[in-house]
């Protein structure tokens, strides 16, 4: 079949990232853990994207990636924008990107086209087998190899034209079937459900090599209806290129590395797991998950599986989800009609999840504390929040030692600390193991440690030389003090 050359893939990607110096090749891991180990290693050193090949036990060629999004610079160039940002500027840079995305978005549906390099390989029936790729066991207490981490999971609406495309992990079952991890009021759940409530089997579609754009965006809640194709087709300022899939109808990238096609059907559930997620925990086996029965598979020749395995923090997308989500969060806070917010921050310890720190500039008695409210409320903040911890401008809330000498210094626990009880919870929450039975809430905490609004001229002034000070003595003893500020 002839294959014509298809930028918006992963392959595309992978040459713009050798060019900035990101790139580092890996010969001969092995599937078994020694790839999942090697990738956390590497992610905990902020290192380069990896691109395994001759991986034990496979053909040569059959290639893993992972680390796709962990730096600025791999960043900004899956987002499009210039590289040679820092990550501060990379935040600013976003911030009011979303919304002119989403209202972009109705103008760049994707692209139907016949022919693509997914095509070059298409198998069913007997030929169809999971493990003809090289699925990584990412951790020694997973409950299985898990083929879906950097995936991007295809499903339609029952009755309407809503396409979503999602990520949700999957494992890998046996030769022909794997599991699907839908959380609880994630789309493709919600999806599934309606199906399954008609008696009808659920179409499914999953991508598990494509433009890190795609899997950006799958991974991050978008409104409902809003379908992702269309919306990285807004980033990228032209329609994404897909094709039909033969057994679903639902869209595959065109130029996609691996596409499963199939189906869930009701009563069709099975357990799986543990696996390691991203709050740096092993969730236990304890409920059971839809089975996708596969159908069909297509591969390119030499297939390239982006693999994007959580875990403790820093992990595989932690660094790019707390830039996304810190710029969420400031636009959430200023679209809630706040004033002086200087800086938002959702830190990766807390899977940019349960620890918000926002910067103010106060303006009025209450302010610090009514930021902190509606960041623990806002979209960004609502699921899985804990922590929300409010500074005054002086602090960098992206500098955890910076923040913590300011809650350590201007935060009264007795008054100065709001806890919220009976919130949305979710069984991903490691504490949830303290909280018995099937419905879920869990607190939270706003900590306001800004000086005390009327005492803020009273307050001691801080003991640091000043910046002018600084400068000149950094000049003056450079051979003492380096460069560094
Ligand atoms: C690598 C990765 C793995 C994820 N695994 C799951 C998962 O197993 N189940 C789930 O419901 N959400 C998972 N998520 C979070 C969802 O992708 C995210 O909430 C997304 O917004 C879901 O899409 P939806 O909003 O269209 O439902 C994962 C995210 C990433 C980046």
């Amino acid at each position: 079949m002839s294959t014509p050359a298809a930028a918006q893939d992963l392959r595309d990607w992978l040459d713009r990232v050798d060019a900035l110096g990101e790139l580092k090749r890996v010969s001969g891991a092995h599937w078994n853990l020694e790839l999942g180990c090697i990738t956390e290693i590497n992610n905990r050193q902020r290192g380069p994207c990896l691109l395994f090949d001759d991986i034990v036990d496979y053909p040569s060629g059959f290639r893993v990636a992972t680390g796709s999004t962990g730096s600025p610079a791999r960043l900004a160039a899956t987002l499009r924008l210039p590289t040679g940002v820092s990550t501060r500027e990379l935040v600013q840079v976003l911030r009011g990107k979303s919304p002119e995305w989403s209202e972009r978005a109705k103008d760049f549906p994707p692209q139907y086209v016949d022919s693509g390099p997914i095509l070059e390989n298409v198998k069913s029936g007997s030929e169809i087998n999971l493990l003809d790729f090289p699925v990584p066991l990412w951790n020694e207490q997973d409950g299985g190899r898990f083929l879906g981490t950097g995936d991007a999971v295809v499903t339609r609406d029952l009755d309407s034209d809503w396409i979503n495309v999602g990520t949700y992990r999957m494992m890998v079952h046996d030769q022909r079937t794997c599991g699907i991890h839908f959380a609880a009021n994630h789309h493709g759940r919600v999806h599934m459900e309606r199906y399954h409530q008609a008696g009808k089997p659920f179409p499914v579609l999953a991508s598990f090599g494509h433009d890190p754009l795609l899997f950006l965006f799958a991974g991050v809640e978008l409104p409902v209806g809003m379908c992702e194709y269309n919306y990285v087709g807004a980033v990228m300022g032209e329609p994404a290129k897909v094709i039909r899939g033969e057994v679903t109808g639902l869209p595959m990238p065109a130029g996609a590395e691996i596409v499963l096609e199939g189906f869930c059907r009701p009563g069709n559930v099975r357990k799986e797991g543990p696996f390691g997620e991203f709050l740096g925990y092993y969730t236990p086996i304890d409920m059971a998950h839809p089975v996708f029965e596969v159908e069909r598979i297509y591969h390119r020749n030499n297939p390239i599986l982006l693999g994007s395995p959580p875990g403790r923090p820093p992990h595989d997308y932690s660094y790019s989800k707390t830039v996304i989500r810190s710029a969420l969060l400031h636009d959430a806070l200023e679209k809630a009609g706040m004033p002086g917010i200087v800086s938002c921050w959702a830190d990766e310890v807390g899977g940019s999840r349960t620890l918000l720190i926002v910067s103010v500039r106060q303006q009025y008695q209450g302010h610090a504390r009514q930021v902190g409210l509606l960041a623990s409320q806002c979209h960004v903040g609502y699921w899985l929040g804990r922590y929300v911890i409010v500074v005054d401008e002086d602090i960098d809330p992206s500098n955890l030692e910076d923040v913590m000498w300011a809650v350590s210094t201007r935060c009264d626990p007795g008054r100065d600390i709001e806890i919220l009880q009976r919130l949305w919870g979710t069984k991903i929450d490691p504490l949830s193991v303290t909280h018995p039975g099937e419905v879920q809430y869990s607190a939270r905490a706003v900590i306001d440690a800004c000086r005390t609004y009327e005492y803020r001229d009273a307050f001691p002034t801080v003991a640091k030389a000043s910046p002018e000070l600084q400068q000149k003595i950094l000049e003056k003893w450079k051979d003492v003090l380096g460069t560094k500020k």
